[in-house]
Parts: structure tokens; sequence; C-alpha cells
């Protein structure tokens, strides 16, 4: 099976991946590699945000790898928290995050809102690569559940009734914008090395 380092700090972000690629990727992470040092990312898109972290990280080791930079994208907030999505209420708590959404879309009807990740895979310190995915829904009017990390208690995708944090894993598993993305790269990966 092929191995793939995996540039992201993040636990949680870790073990969705490791449970999204199991059948077809080792996953690596920073912590197999014991690099605790903090990765910038400080870009106005996604995009430049994945690419510096992938960057990063590939300076640092000279290995091929792929990063991930995902936001919550909310219409009535003008997209809004979207790529400040991390430390949206000025830290990176996120209750407080899920709070001050909830705060600005008091009373607002219009709730539509998306997830969007952004794969940057480095395969050399020239050429690099982006996969995505998204997956829309709506914001709830209070935190439900405990699973999953971040926006999820607030997040209810389209098709379902309850939010991500309410849901089984596998049903995020299913249809998140971060299980998209992978499976971007996992069709790249399986055509180009065949
Ligand atoms: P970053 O990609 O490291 O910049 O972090 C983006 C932020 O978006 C995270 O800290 C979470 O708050 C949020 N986020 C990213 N992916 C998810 C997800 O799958 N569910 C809920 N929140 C997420």
């Amino acid at each position: 099976m092929k191995k793939l380092l995996f540039a992201s700090h993040n636990p949680s972000k870790v073990s969705e991946l490791i449970r999204l690629t199991s059948s077809y990727l080792e996953i690596d992470t920073l912590a197999d590699l014991n690099y605790t040092k903090e990765i910038p990312e400080t870009g106005e898109t996604l995009e430049e945000n994945a690419l510096q972290k992938a960057q990063t990280i590939y300076n640092e080791f000279s290995i091929p790898c792929f990063s991930d930079d995902s936001g919550l994208f909310i219409h009535a907030l003008g997209g809004e928290p979207g790529v400040h999505s991390a430390h949206y209420s000025g830290s990176r708590n996120h209750s407080l995050n899920n709070q001050l959404v909830l705060d600005k879309l008091k009373g607002v009807s219009q709730r539509e809102a998306y997830f969007k990740t952004v794969f940057c895979l480095v395969f050399n310190s020239e050429e690099h690569i982006f996969f995505e995915g998204i997956v829309k829904g709506q914001i709830a009017s209070e935190p439900q559940g405990s699973g999953g990390f971040g926006y999820d208690p607030i997040f209810i995708p389209e098709g379902h009734t309850g939010t991500f944090g309410t849901l089984d894993a596998a049903v995020k598993a299913q249809l998140s914008h971060r299980a998209r993305a992978t499976q971007q790269l996992i069709k790249f990966l399986a055509e180009t090395y065949k």
C-alpha cells in the first residue's frame, strides 16, 4: 500500500483522513516524524493556505505530502467565517466560534452554508495539485451533539435533520467536504500511479 505524509497537526483531521483513506493509503503523520513546529497559514484563500502548509512540510522533509485547508462559508454572513474559520472569535475555541456564528445569525431565517476543503498535494519544489470537496447544508439554531469537531455541532448537511455533531462518524465519512476531496485525491493517485 502507498504511504503519503499528511501535513497537519489537527488530530481530528488526521483521524478523519486515516479513516477515509484506509483502504487505499497509509497516512504518515507529523506526529510520526516528531514534528511539532507550528505551520504558518497566512493566505487569503483556502488554496493559498493549503499550498503554504504543504510547501512548509515539503521544505522540511523533501518528501511528497498533502495538506488540508478547510472552512465554513455562510451565505447570510457574506461567506464568513470562510478562510478565518479556525479562529473566527479571536480564539481557536470551537464553542466560542460556534456561539459567534449563532449570535450573528440570531433572527436570520436564511441559514444556507457549505463546508469546503482544499487539499494541496506537493510532489517537489515546483509541482503541486489541488483537490476540493464541498458539502452544502444549513446552520442549526443551537449546537447539537458532540461528534466531530469545529463547527460540526451547528452544521446540518443536506438530506439530514441533525448536525454532523449528532450523526454517526460513518455518515460524515460518506458525504463530507473532506470525504469528497479525498475521493478526488485517491482517484488521482490511482490513475497516476497504476
Ligand atoms: P484550518 O483548515 O486548519 O484552517 O481550520 C479550519 C477550521 O474550520 C477548523 O479549525 C474548524 O473550526 C473548521 N473546520 C474544518 N473542517 C471542519 C469539519 O470537518 N467540521 C467542522 N469544522 C471544520
